[in-house]
């Protein structure tokens, strides 16, 4: 009898893919690749001059999946030599530096400078991106919270993880996260899958949480003018109530917001007068 010939264990191509780095000069961006390829942290600043190329194979999940990094200088006067690396790229790693508010501002002229170096045709949708809150081991000077830099991260569909490269915090997930997004991407030809597309929670949500935080006293809180009824302030506090309750609403920072909320009412409150009760006739 003849055997049966031994069944071909199926291989998976092996993916080729390029990655860049983004973000503010001095954030971190060469410590964390380099954390994650050579498992070390040079506490020097060594500014990245234009450009540092690597190419590197990781196994993530069943497959093999050949790198291209390319590490970017942060520093505006790169400028001239880094435009040109932004095509053709399927993943971005956008760091900012915890301790450093200006740089978590800048990432949205990052995403202007790249959306435009690959011009109009170019497609930002389906590339993965994803934000490295990095530094978070010097927690003392901490000026963006979790919650803000997660908002802002979701919000738009990227990934979000706190990182250290100093103490490896986070790094080999974010990592492994962020290739595994990759192969999903190149698996569904190259379009972001719309599984990765819902982060459950609105526009809506995201931009009260947003306004609530930066708000200057418990008026602006509510969205009402100084001076306003005690009816226009409950009515106020009833909109957003619904909006960011904790059990309806899951975006990032949604608590907070919804007990600034509560708290901003309450002040306001305990200052209006009611309205006095007409006498009957
Ligand atoms: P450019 O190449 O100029 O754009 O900067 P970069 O973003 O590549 O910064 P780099 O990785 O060179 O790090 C800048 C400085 O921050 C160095 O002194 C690092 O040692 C330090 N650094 C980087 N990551 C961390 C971290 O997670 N924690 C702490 N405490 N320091 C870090
Ligand atoms: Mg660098």
């Amino acid at each position: 009898m003849e055997a049966n010939p031994p069944k071909r264990k199926e291989t998976r191509k092996s993916l080729r893919v390029k990655v860049i780095s983004m973000g503010n000069a001095e954030v971190g961006k060469s410590c964390i690749i380099k954390r994650y390829c050579e498992k070390r942290f040079v506490s020097k600043y060594l500014a990245t001059i234009g450009i540092d190329y690597g190419v590197t194979k990781v196994q993530v999940r069943d497959r093999e999946i050949k790198v291209n990094i390319f590490d970017m200088a942060g520093h505006p006067f790169f400028y001239e030599v880094r435009n040109e690396f932004y095509k053709d790229t399927q993943g971005v790693i956008l760091v900012y530096d915890v301790g450093q508010k200006e740089s978590f501002d800048a990432l949205d002229t990052w995403l202007a400078e790249m959306k435009q170096e690959l011009g109009p045709h170019g497609n930002m949708e389906n590339v993965v991106f994803v934000v490295c809150a990095n530094k978070v081991d010097s927690t003392k000077h901490r000026s963006v919270d979790e919650s803000e830099g997660r908002l802002w991260a979701e919000s738009r569909g990227f990934l979000y993880f706190e990182t250290s490269a100093q103490t490896g915090e986070g790094i080999n997930e974010m990592f492994q996260t962020f290739y595994s997004a990759i192969i999903d991407l190149c698996d569904n030809g190259g379009k972001r899958p719309p599984s990765s597309m819902g982060v459950g929670f609105t526009k809506e949500q995201a931009d009260a949480i947003r306004r609530i935080r930066n708000s200057k006293d418990s008026w602006d809180m509510l969205g009402v003018k100084p001076g306003a009824t005690r009816d226009e302030v409950n009515k106020a506090y009833r909109k957003l109530a619904v909006l960011l309750h904790p059990d309806k609403c899951v975006a990032p920072g949604s608590e907070d917001a919804f007990k600034a909320v509560v708290n901003a009412r309450t002040a306001l409150l305990k200052n209006i007068k009611s309205c006095p009760t007409l006498p009957s006739t």
